[in-house]
């Protein structure tokens, strides 16, 4: 893998650059700025060497189709500010672009292209679509490690037209999580929870071979507890998700691996409910899950203490709402504790989970912070990340 700092003459290239802009907003504000922060390094890398930028990103899930709530354009002028530099955001259709008019005068050092997943070609990774990215600049950067796992026209599909490097935050990440997964400490303990079922549950299955303790809390949690036979009214949960979840604690029997899940929870009647503490077998049709209980808190802070090591991806409630961010809290106070007396290493990772540790103010006291979510855990599971075997 070349990694862009290698790169001999970057002077006047037009370096299409792929980055993980997919902030958190509520109402037009950024609620969290670390990913943000972390790609300062690469655009004034590439600034410092005078060359014209090109950014994708996506944000949100807006499934092939326009949508003016998730537009780059909030996050473009955040950027402006940080770097003190004009950034043009070009809305206009890719197709209709041509490399030549790209960076007229007007149009500064830097262009956003605008939300790539309101192209349905982006997550279907289209060649054509690919390829016109590809034909508006001179070389290939990805430097979003958290989507690396998604084989999607900007990270892979992309590489296979443009001389392609790493960029600097993705090799940081990567070289740093490799360290963590070769001289891990057992008992090992990995905290899986959050809102993307889908991306995370079926790599559970893989997790476990290589965990003594696996927790799991948020929206991953209500598939175990639904197909455990209890009502969980109207929260999130996976559709057809009954095999996985036998699969998951057949195979934490076999490889003695402990998989935790509520014990209690806190629920609302909408997420700007307030919260009522309530045990499984209490749960009513009108229900949401939101949070983890008193007495789930309790396992997990026992489970923490004996653990060496303790990975953790996906807040364990709705956190956005305060009502519902105790559980994710006292999760992090508990690493943190143990942490200040140097007797856990602790990774965290993921968009979410981010966004709650810096709410209280202890990014600082994690050993180890990734960007990535979804990526983060299948680098974790071993699998060879797509974005990143592109750029093999
Ligand atoms: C993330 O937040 O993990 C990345 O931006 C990928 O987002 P996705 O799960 O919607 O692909």
């Amino acid at each position: 893998m070349k990694n862009i700092k290698d790169h001999e003459n970057l002077d006047q290239k037009k370096v299409l650059l792929r980055l993980d802009l997919n902030v958190p907003i509520k109402n037009g504000t950024i609620t969290d700025q670390t990913r943000i922060d972390k790609i300062l390094p690469i655009i004034n890398f590439l600034l410092s060497k005078k060359s014209k930028i090109i950014v994708i990103s996506h944000i949100g899930r807006p499934k092939g189709k326009k949508n003016s709530n998730l537009s780059l354009k909030p996050i473009c002028e955040n950027l402006e500010k940080k770097i003190s530099k004009k950034i043009t955001l070009i809305s206009d259709d890719v197709y209709k672009l041509k490399k030549d008019d790209l960076f007229r005068a007007k149009n500064g050092q830097i262009i956003f292209l605008e939300n790539i997943r309101f192209y349905k070609e982006e997550e279907n990774n289209d060649a054509l679509f690919a390829k016109q990215l590809a034909s508006l600049a001179d070389l290939f950067v990805n430097d979003a490690f958290s989507c690396s796992h998604r084989a999607h026209a900007s990270i892979t599909k992309v590489a296979e037209f443009l001389p392609s490097f790493a960029g600097l935050q993705l090799e940081a990440e990567l070289s740093a999580l490799k360290k963590v997964t070769t001289e891990i400490k057992k008992p090992i303990t990995c905290i899986i929870g959050g809102s993307k079922i889908s991306t995370k549950i079926g790599i559970i299955k893989n997790l476990i071979p290589k965990f003594d303790n696996i927790i799991i809390v948020g929206g991953m949690a209500n598939n175990i507890l639904y197909h455990k036979g209890n009502q969980i009214g109207k929260s999130i949960k996976e559709e057809n998700s009954k095999k996985i979840v036998q699969e998951i604690f057949k195979l934490s029997k076999q490889h003695f691996c402990s998989i935790a899940f509520p014990k209690d929870v806190l629920v609302g009647k909408n997420l700007q409910d307030k919260s009522k503490v309530k045990e499984i077998n209490e749960i009513d049709a009108e229900d949401l899950i939101l949070d983890i209980g008193p007495k789930t808190i309790s396992e997990i802070k026992k489970i923490i203490e004996k653990s060496a090591t303790v990975l953790w991806n996906g807040p364990a409630g709705y956190f956005e709402n305060p009502n519902f961010a105790n559980g994710s809290f006292e999760i992090a106070k508990a690493i943190v504790k143990k942490n200040k007396s140097n007797s856990i290493y602790s990774v965290v990772g993921g968009g979410d989970t981010i966004a709650l540790i810096n709410e209280i103010n202890v990014i600082n006291d994690f050993n180890f912070v990734s960007t990535a979510g979804g990526a983060f855990l299948e680098f974790l599971e071993g699998k060879d990340l797509p974005g990143i075997k592109a750029l093999n």
